[in-house]
């Protein structure tokens, strides 16, 4: 017989009994019970968590609504595939969803997680057009799968070893203030966003080859980059004239995260074709890639398929999200506690010149740390010494960037104003400390 062994014992065998290829993550705290902005670890300590599972626990974790629909619905049956039964929660969730999704993005195909909700999108978009490029962003992060890799680019360690990738991918830079070579000012960053896809254009493939161009409205794992407004507009309008697909990939900035319920609508631009995931059943798997009808319709029966996606329980934790959001004024305590976080790390940021800029829209929040030697040198060493004092204190944070230079919080967007001052408690100490 196999003796059972303490959760204690199986800590220590963590590196025996998983993969590898995950060992780099951080911090790997033993929860054993989390509940609103607290997570709780076997060795009795409780901690603020201020990454929210990296954008996916915005109501905070096991909130009481949304944890009572997933319940009732297991108690009715937990696992359809989709077509071989159909469910009530799937089908209210397509009626529920597009009331709150940016203007014409009406139609949907469930999957379980981001990486398949970029997949859909792209697979839907060359499958659309009938064309094969598709332009991504440097630094630019959509997820493991073999399709979502091959837009990546935030790391070259997410794609060593595994070439050849999707072909037909070219990478684009993305407009960032902070670092943009020809200017500090956010129409400098526009321009060079320009110039480079002028050049991906007249050098490496036509417009009129290009079945879309995707981004991430605000980049999530290379550090919340914000970009001018008019970076995504100029998206839009080169869209527009080439008869290119607009794909905004909101895995990481929806449901709530950036004070609107998406970032296409706190920045006033439109996509054709978004991927959402992470917050939209606040911890159940689920993910879609959205489209108009119109351009949905033309995605012919049996294209594209899944098992598990639209799982019941997720569909109807989704359905209670969704349901909070109007109940409980999530968006509103976003905004709120958004503005009272970044004025606080502001305040911070003018003790140390070590930090090179506090970025902040809704509740993404970043710190980039740099040396301080005038060149913006990314210092990720000193941002991994935050995270840890940090965590010593009880505040759990993330990292971001290329080179893990970013400190991240992600709270969630019920976060109370005594835990947004209790966090910046401890960001002054840990910063102070280093
Ligand atoms: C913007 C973005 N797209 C896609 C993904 C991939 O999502 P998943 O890990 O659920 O596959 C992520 C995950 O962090 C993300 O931030």
């Amino acid at each position: 017989m196999i003796k059972k062994a303490s959760y204690k014992e199986l800590l220590g065998k963590v590196f025996d009994n998983l993969a590898p290829s995950f060992s780099e993550d951080w911090p790997k705290l033993a929860a054993v019970r989390a509940e609103g902005a607290y997570l709780y670890t076997e060795d009795g300590r409780e901690y603020l968590d201020f990454t929210s599972g990296i954008g996916v626990t915005n109501l905070g974790h096991n909130h009481p609504k949304v944890l009572q629909a997933a319940i009732e619905q297991m108690k009715l049956f937990s696992h359809s595939a989709v077509g071989i039964t159909l469910h009530e929660p799937l089908l209210r969730l397509t009626e529920v969803l597009p009331t709150v999704m940016p203007e014409g993005m009406d139609m949907f195909f469930f999957g379980n997680s981001g990486s398949e909700a970029v997949e859909g999108a792209i697979k839907l978009a060359r499958y659309v057009s009938g064309r094969p490029g598709i332009i991504a962003f440097r630094g630019g992060f959509h997820g493991r799968t073999y399709g979502a890799v091959s837009v990546t680019s935030i790391k070259s360690k997410y794609r060593l070893h595994y070439e050849p990738f999707v072909p037909g991918v070219y990478f684009t830079e993305y407009a960032n203030p902070f670092r943009c070579p020809i200017g500090n000012l956010p129409a400098d960053a526009v321009d060079w966003s320009m110039q480079s896809l002028e050049n991906v254009f007249n050098h490496y493939i036509s417009p009129t080859e290009v079945a879309a161009i995707l981004v991430e409205p605000v980049q999530g794992e290379n550090g919340y980059i914000i970009p001018p407004v008019d970076f995504l507009k100029n998206l839009r309008s080169i869209c527009d004239q080439h008869d290119i697909l607009l794909i905004f990939d909101e895995v990481q900035t929806g449901f709530g995260r950036t004070g609107q319920m998406f970032a296409a609508q706190t920045l006033g631009v439109r996509p054709d074709i978004m991927a959402v995931a992470k917050g939209i059943a606040n911890g159940f798997p689920l993910g879609a890639t959205v489209a108009s009808r119109e351009l949905m319709s033309k995605w012919q029966a049996g294209s594209h398929g899944t098992t598990f996606g639209g799982n019941p329980v997720a569909c109807a934790a989704a359905l209670a999200v969704q349901k909070v959001f109007a109940e409980e004024n999530i968006l509103k305590n976003c905004r709120k506690m958004g503005v009272k976080i970044l004025a606080g790390l502001q305040e911070i940021q003018k003790k140390h010149d070590f930090i090179g800029e506090v970025r902040g829209l809704g509740l993404m929040l970043a710190l980039e740390i740099v040396k301080p030697d005038g060149h913006k040198t990314p210092d990720g060493e000193k941002a991994f010494k935050i995270l840890n004092v940090m965590l010593d204190s009880g505040l759990v944070g993330y990292m971001a960037g290329t080179t893990g230079n970013v400190v991240r919080l992600i709270p969630p967007l019920v976060v109370k104003p005594e835990q947004i001052e209790k966090a910046l408690e401890i960001m002054e100490v840990s910063i102070r400390s280093v």
